[in-house]
């Protein structure tokens, strides 16, 4: 064996064991009450600490061209704050040009992550264009290992209601998933127009013009869609009531349909759209109201939503300055990568969910619906990615201490309770105690199959 993680308390999905994990070429090779030393050299004493499989984000945007830059964490910042934050796997959005057969899509971004990236990673491919046969490429990129896809109902290359059922139509055909971005595109550029010519420019408009129905009415939507087309469905960044309890609705009914969320929904409200830096918090869909950050609570304990992940996507301050005097200028997304697993954790280490439901959202469902064998679970057979968890480290969350390029974070003073200590990836160590210690290139590109 190459190390033996010992006396630690293993933390899977399905249940908690005190036991003792062997790891031989970046494998679980074996969980046993003791193993013995003389098997290797490399002992890991974690007496009192949780043994957690590793988080799979399975959304970010990095370095997306997107709101007329592009956002500021490349593919080695945005992997090395995520190892930073006991995340080992992260599916980004692969942004299809107009035109662009998707397996291209695909190949072009790899190009750019995989000389990079510091921990393993997939795409989802995000559509825009489905004419002249491009939506054949739904089918390919399931062949090369890329089986999920992101239609977007907003921005100027959302997909009508038409292209979007197309998409599910051939996506129940090839066997493969469809992700959406659920607001109501034309009710958001209604109201926008209107807080604009009223002089309402400031960042609370910006929730003012995406409020609650707005993204109701389009999960309600889509949701239908998916129903009539007989697809899967999984809505990303989940964060109203109304489509929480179209989520239940739908599930209860028997339909595929899954849901997530994202820690910046759990943790603040529309409130924070009123502060001085209200324009930092500024994403779609917006943080919204206290009764709609209960109900997601309640459907997490329920099991409604599914997974949680980041939709990392940070701009820089100078940036997120362009809509200090209009909303509208103003890129949308936050920095999260590393502070969701942490996150999620002390939410377990406070009570107020399970350290195994911790595990299940931020890890083992994402493997699952997305289709990646190797992981999601501390298990024989599976990658080595392990966090090693201190349940007692006090953390309050700083720019300073993260990992992101990004020069301010959201989660500025937020105190979590439990810390990761250290992440291996397939067995290699790449944080320990605060400091990145991985190396740019290690990361794989992860063949998902939902066969
Ligand atoms: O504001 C956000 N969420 N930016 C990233 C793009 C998206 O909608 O997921
Ligand atoms: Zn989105
Ligand atoms: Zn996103």
């Amino acid at each position: 064996m190459d190390m033996i993680i010992k006396n630690g308390t293993i933390v899977n999905a399905s249940g908690t064991i005190k036991a003792d994990v062997g790891i031989k070429d970046g494998k679980v090779v074996c969980i046993s009450d003791s193993i013995s030393d003389s098997e290797c050299e490399n002992i890991i004493d974690a007496s009192g600490k949780l043994v957690l499989p590793g988080a799979i984000d399975a959304h970010t945007h990095l370095a997306m061209p997107f709101g007329g830059t592009v956002s500021s964490d490349d593919y080695f910042a945005g992997t090395r704050a995520a190892a930073c934050g006991g995340t080992t796997t992260v599916f980004d959005f692969a942004l299809q040009d107009f035109g662009e057969k998707m397996t291209d899509t695909v190949k072009r971004r790899d190009a750019l992550c995989a000389p990079v990236a510091a921990v393993d990673y997939s795409f989802h491919v995000a559509v825009k264009d489905v004419e002249n046969g491009l939506i054949d490429g739904i089918g390919e990129c399931v062949e090369i290992g890329v089986p999920s896809f992101k239609v977007f109902m907003v921005y100027d290359f959302g997909v009508t209601d038409g292209v979007f059922f197309q998409v599910l139509q051939k996506a129940k055909e090839v066997g493969a998933l469809i992700e959406v971005h659920a607001e109501n595109n034309e009710l958001v550029n209604m109201l926008t127009k209107k807080y604009l010519s009223e002089g309402k420019t400031s960042a609370w408009y910006h929730y003012m013009s995406r409020p609650e129905f707005v993204e109701g009415e389009a999960d309600e939507r889509a949701i239908q869609w998916a129903k009539a087309s007989g697809a899967p469905l999984y809505i990303v960044h989940l964060a109203n009531k109304q489509g929480v309890e179209a989520v239940t609705k739908a599930k209860d009914e028997g339909y595929e349909i899954y849901a997530e969320t994202c820690p910046q929904y759990l943790e603040f409200t529309s409130e924070v759209y009123k502060r001085e830096d209200g324009r930092n918090f500024v994403c779609s869909p917006p943080m919204k109201g206290k009764e709609s950050q209960d109900a997601i609570w309640e459907a997490i304990r329920r099991g409604d939503i599914d997974t949680i992940a980041t939709d990392h996507c940070p701009f820089q301050s100078t940036e997120k300055d362009w809509g200090k005097d209009d909303f509208t200028k103003i890129p949308n997304g936050c920095a999260g990568i590393e502070n969701m697993y942490p996150y999620m954790l002390s939410a377990a280490n406070e009570g107020r969910i399970s350290f195994e439901k911790a595990v299940a959202l931020c890890s083992a469902n994402p493997a699952k619906i997305f289709g990646c064998k190797t992981k999601g679970a501390i298990a024989v057979g599976k990658d080595a990615d392990i966090v090693i968890y201190d349940p007692t480290i006090d953390f309050t969350i700083t720019n300073e201490k993260m990992h992101s390029d990004c020069d301010h974070t959201i989660w500025e003073g937020v105190k979590v309770h439990g810390y990761p200590v250290q992440t291996y990836c397939r067995g290699k160590l790449v944080y320990d105690n605060g400091e990145f210690v991985g190396e740019k290139g290690y990361g794989k590109f992860v063949k998902c199959s939902l066969k």
